[in-house]
């Protein structure tokens, strides 16, 4: 059967890096995973007020995590931790207090940058928060790719063959470990 993946990339760039490595994944992964994108630039800056009245685009980020059988978030940092706008979703999806629609998920975290250490500290900030959450974070293999023009083609396609190997790793180990929760 189908097992559906929320996808959030933590960046709302057009031309995002981290928006074609997570399509990258997507065209590299077996039938059996749906992917769906989870919109984060339309949700409103959290407050605790929220949790009174929640807004309509937070009930549906927290629906859409609710009925996903798994997450991927593919992230850039921003000086050295996670950008706002995702912590923001992570925050809105964690709220009202009580209703956690992150917990008992599996996840994996990976992300670009064109850095050399490639996103890796935000990724570790990113693991702390969501094992707060209880969400169960994929350890290996760790996905820190280092973002040179061209590497990755606007429609997904990877241009060198270790990095498409590679990844190619990482998808079936994240495929097999999902598709055990079922
Ligand atoms: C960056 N960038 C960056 N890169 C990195 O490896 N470590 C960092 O701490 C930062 N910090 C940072 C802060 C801010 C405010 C910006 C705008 C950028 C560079 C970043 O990796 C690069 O812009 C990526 O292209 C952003 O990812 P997307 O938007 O292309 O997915």
């Amino acid at each position: 059967s189908t097992i559906t993946v929320a996808v959030f990339v933590g960046s709302l760039r057009k031309e995002s890096i981290n928006r074609r490595l997570a399509k990258a994944i997507e065209k590299l992964a077996p039938s059996s995973l749906a992917f769906e994108p989870v919109e984060i630039g339309d949700l409103p800056l959290y407050t605790q007020e929220f949790d009174g009245s929640y807004p309509s685009q937070g009930q549906r980020l927290k629906d859409q995590v609710k009925a996903a059988d798994a997450l991927l978030f593919v992230t850039p940092e921003y000086n050295r931790s996670i950008p706002g706008v995702l912590k923001n979703a992570i925050d809105i999806g964690s709220r009202p207090w009580g209703t956690n629609s992150f917990a008992g998920k599996r996840a994996a975290v990976i992300g670009a940058s064109p850095g050399a250490i490639g996103s890796a500290l935000a990724q570790q900030h990113l693991r702390n928060v969501l094992s707060y959450l209880d969400v169960d974070t994929l350890p290996q293999p760790e996905v820190f790719v280092q973002f040179k023009e061209g590497l990755v083609e606007a429609d997904g396609t990877i241009t060198s063959d270790g990095t498409r190997t590679f990844l190619q790793g990482f998808v079936d180990r994240f495929a097999a470990w999902v598709g055990a929760t079922r």
